[in-house]
């Protein structure tokens, strides 16, 4: 257990609150890695870049509904949104086609390249569940590839090495992460190596006519940056090998650049998988990608329900998250508000790596664009891509990290427990000054322990 001596005293309340939701809801969460020991907090209101929980203590949010909330709580540009929505259409859902689901598909396709279709979802899951289907019908192979440590919502086919797993020689684990994973998921789901080609390269070979489908998070947990080289291979590769390459740019879409890791590293997947920042803070999930992969959900084309890939969902494309979102967008490509966000990023990653120099401590932020996580380093490896996959591992980082993060919350910051740090544009000089100075204490109170 890493909380500070006072947690337990400092939030009273949330310990009573999830001793009372454990019995009616299971774990006290709504999903499996919002927990952590001994019990989470629970939250009351939130604006701008803060959180308050029922206790009444404030919190510097950097969880940011995971990353989700790129304008921070209740941005005016969103609530004005919502209220549009009401009046501009008169209902939160059509359920049937209306014109701004074009509007917002033509915007993902001027910002992400490799997009000419794209179809809404209702989260990150479902837009990964919807991209494996079809990238395995235009292939016709039976199994996907997804890389160790990499997660790409609970589904069963990638429900398998969420965490970075020990690789024996070249080939990773394969490691179930639910209780009884039908084997059916795990002898379909092949595991690869992050950052190493030639390892990738191994795997793929030996089961080309298996595999349709190789997805991977572009930045491994959304800051551990794929080596340019290695990504730029593997879609060589998977092109020579005839199969369908998947960013999941849930976390990276909006936040690495506007046009996501993709265009970080000018290269084009076959298909993109999108949520979070995509929704403006409303639930949302996207697919887009080459028209010919998108092209066989067209329902249009036959009759017969198996010439066509099905998908559907009441409430894909809803007014609330497709003009919440848009509205977002334009707000950030609004002259300087991308730049000021990866300002803001920069001066937080900057102090927080000299208030680390000046307490001598081995800390590290690792990341790009307006996502970064702060890490322990073994002093002996490079802060290198290829050391940090290995750095998921360290027992230190864990350690420290866990001590670090219930000592940032003690003093008023909050990244959920051992979770990366995503920005807002509502984190102001006062928020930042906040989290430094939090950071500061903790650093302070660390080196004592
Ligand atoms: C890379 C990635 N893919 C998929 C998902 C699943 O998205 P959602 O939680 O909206 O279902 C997440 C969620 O954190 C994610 O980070």
């Amino acid at each position: 257990m890493t909380e500070t001596p006072s947690y337990q005293h400092d939030t009273r309340k949330s310990r009573d609150a999830y001793e009372q939701a454990r019995h009616i809801i299971p774990g006290g969460v709504q999903g499996n890695i919002k927990f952590y020991q001994p019990y989470p907090l629970s939250f009351a209101t939130a604006n701008g870049p803060w959180l308050h929980d029922i206790d009444g203590n404030a919190y510097v949010d950097y969880l940011l509904s995971f990353g989700a909330l790129i304008l921070g709580h209740g941005h005016p540009v969103v609530r004005t949104a919502v209220q549009d929505v009401w009046n501009i259409y008169g209902t939160s859902s059509f359920g049937v086609p209306y014109p701004l689901e074009q509007t917002m598909a033509a915007v993902i396709q001027r910002l992400y390249e490799s997009v000419k279709q794209v179809r809404f979802t209702n989260s990150g899951l479902e837009a990964t569940l919807l991209a494996i289907r079809i990238g395995m019908a235009y292939t016709g192979r039976p199994s996907i590839a997804k890389f160790s440590g990499h997660y790409h919502g609970g589904h069963e086919q990638v429900l398998v090495s969420t965490k970075a797993t020990v690789s024996d020689g070249r080939e990773p684990q394969k490691v179930a992460e639910s209780l009884r994973l039908p084997d059916y998921f795990i002898d379909h789901t092949e595991i690869l190596p992050f950052n190493d080609i030639e390892g990738c390269s191994h795997i793929l070979r030996k089961n080309k006519d298996k595999i349709g489908v190789v997805i991977l998070e572009p930045f491994q947990n959304g800051y551990i940056p794929a080596e340019r080289e290695f990504i730029l291979q593997l879609r060589e590769l998977t092109t020579e090998l005839g199969m369908v390459l998947v960013f999941d740019e849930v976390k990276t879409g909006f936040r690495i650049r506007l046009g996501g890791a993709q265009e970080f590293y000018g290269v084009l997947p076959d298909l993109t998988a999108l949520g979070k920042v995509l929704g403006g803070g409303f639930p949302i999930g996207a697919v887009g990608g080459k028209k010919e992969i998108l092209e066989l959900m067209a329902p249009g084309h036959s009759d017969n329900p198996q010439e066509v890939v099905f998908h559907s969902g009441t409430f894909n494309g809803n007014p609330i998250s497709l003009l919440a979102g848009l509205r977002t967008i334009e707000h950030l490509q609004e002259a300087g508000n991308f730049e000021s966000l990866l300002n803001t990023t920069k001066q937080l990653r900057d102090g927080i790596e000299s208030l680390a120099k000046a307490y001598q401590l081995p800390v590290q932020t690792v990341g790009e664009g307006a996502i970064f996580n702060v890490v322990f380093t073994d002093s002996s490896l490079p802060v290198q891509p290829r050391n940090m996959v290995k750095q998921e591992l360290s027992q230190q980082h864990r350690q420290l990290r866990g001590q670090l993060d219930f000592l940032l919350m003690r003093h008023g910051v909050f990244s959920k427990p051992y979770n990366r740090f995503s920005v807002s544009l509502s984190h102001d000089d006062a928020a930042i000054q906040v989290t430094l100075d939090a950071f500061e204490k903790s650093f302070a109170a660390l080196k004592k322990m």
